[in-house]
């Protein structure tokens, strides 16, 4: 029903009701306790611990998983918490550019109240390529605070999550994974795990050996036949084949591998809410190399920077040196939000701005590519 407001007369027993007010609430204060308003709460305290925001953080183990894979343990200034499937910022200063790239978190949550995360990195691109031949035990990064919202959600999924996973798309799974046998989670967890050959798949022993009743591995090789192994692609058929029920399909991997399931879940009927998929970060643009310039006023400092049209506005920044703020790399977050004074830009895919942001001149640098020279206002990292 509508509401409506009723106008009314301001009458005689207001006024008395009115002058008792004051007289009323000062009994009230009396009656209160008289010991001090703490400077702080607990609850607060605990946010801060958990919650320390960028924190550097001492890499103290390198795996090697497969060929073109390693795994990064760190220990860190603090202890914090996340959610099994959310990713971290790694950042650190590459030939004197302030570089970062997020990753999801391979270790389970229950490590990071001791100190220790660990992120699986498979060799690509100018950040990761960086880590896996120059990083070395005992090197220095920071790590942000833990974002992202490819978790498991009690009350929006079902009991049962079908993870899909491709190549080094199994690291928020095996945290996942991890979670569950140690009881920090509660749900069943059908992994299936996609990967070239046998050799190309990551944490093959750790995930057999969390095999139970709650946590089932289905791998699928698509260029080898092998026994023991589903071979192809993962698509609808597959997935009947082992669960069955409600479900809630949660995937992460290439993007090639998103496309054909797209088209292979629609089989399912599955309401849209039902479907996660983990950004991919955006990378390097495949058209004609152009170069702009770049004037970026942040705070009360102004610079100019070079730019390259096959690069993000964000990269063209952390180029120069410039610390911006940036956690997913792939438009989802809004955290490095700016503003357009002049110049233009394209974004490769949908535009994830919000309304308002696109409205009144805002973009994401992470994930635009410049067009022309521009003129930005950035914030400060
Ligand atoms: S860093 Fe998340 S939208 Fe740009």
């Amino acid at each position: 029903m509508p509401f409506t407001f009723k106008k009314q007369i301001f009458g005689f027993m207001d006024l008395i009701r009115f002058t008792k007010m004051v007289p009323k609430r000062r009994e009230k204060l009396a009656e209160g306790s008289a010991e001090k308003i703490p400077a702080t709460y607990r609850v607060n305290e605990t946010a801060k611990i958990l919650h320390p925001g960028y924190q550097s953080a001492k890499l103290v183990k390198i795996t090697q998983n497969t060929a073109d894979t390693k795994t990064y343990e760190f220990e860190t200034d603090k202890p914090f918490y996340f959610r099994a499937g959310q990713y971290m910022t790694l950042g650190t200063n590459v030939n004197g550019s302030e570089a970062s790239r997020p990753y999801a978190v391979s270790s389970a949550p229950g490590a990071a109240l001791g100190k220790r995360v660990a992120f699986t990195v498979k060799k690509c691109g100018f950040f990761s390529g960086y880590l896996f031949d120059n990083a070395k035990e005992g090197d220095i990064f920071t790590v942000g605070d833990p974002s992202g919202e490819f978790c498991y959600e009690p009350l929006k999924d079902a009991k049962h999550v079908v993870a899909v996973a491709g190549g080094s798309g199994i690291t928020p799974f095996y945290s996942m994974a991890q979670a569950i046998a140690d009881g920090t989670m509660d749900f069943k967890l059908t992994i299936f795990y996609g990967a070239k050959t046998e050799e190309d798949l990551i944490f093959k022993k750790e995930l057999d050996a969390l095999g139970s009743d709650k946590i089932r591995l289905v791998y699928v090789l698509s260029d080898e036949k092998k026994a023991g192994y589903e071979s192809g692609f993962i698509g609808a058929d597959l997935i009947s084949k082992y669960v069955s029920g409600d479900f809630t399909v949660m995937m992460c991997g290439p993007q090639a591998m998103y496309a054909f399931l797209d088209k292979e879940l629609k089989k399912f009927d599955l309401p849209p809410r039902r479907i996660k998929k983990e950004a991919n970060t955006v990378g390097v643009r495949d058209v004609k190399e152009e170069h702009y310039k770049i004037k970026v006023k942040i705070g009360f400092e102004s610079y100019t920077v070079d730019a390259d049209s096959r690069e993000t506005v964000l990269v063209a920044l952390e180029r120069a040196g410039l610390k911006v703020p940036a956690k997913c790399r792939a438009g989802g977050c809004g955290f490095c939000h700016a503003k357009l004074v002049s110049g233009s830009f394209s974004i490769p895919g949908a535009d994830k701005r919000r309304l308002a942001d696109s409205k009144f001149g805002y973009f994401h640098p992470c994930c635009s590519y410049p067009d022309s020279d521009m003129e930005i206002i950035a914030n400060k990292a």
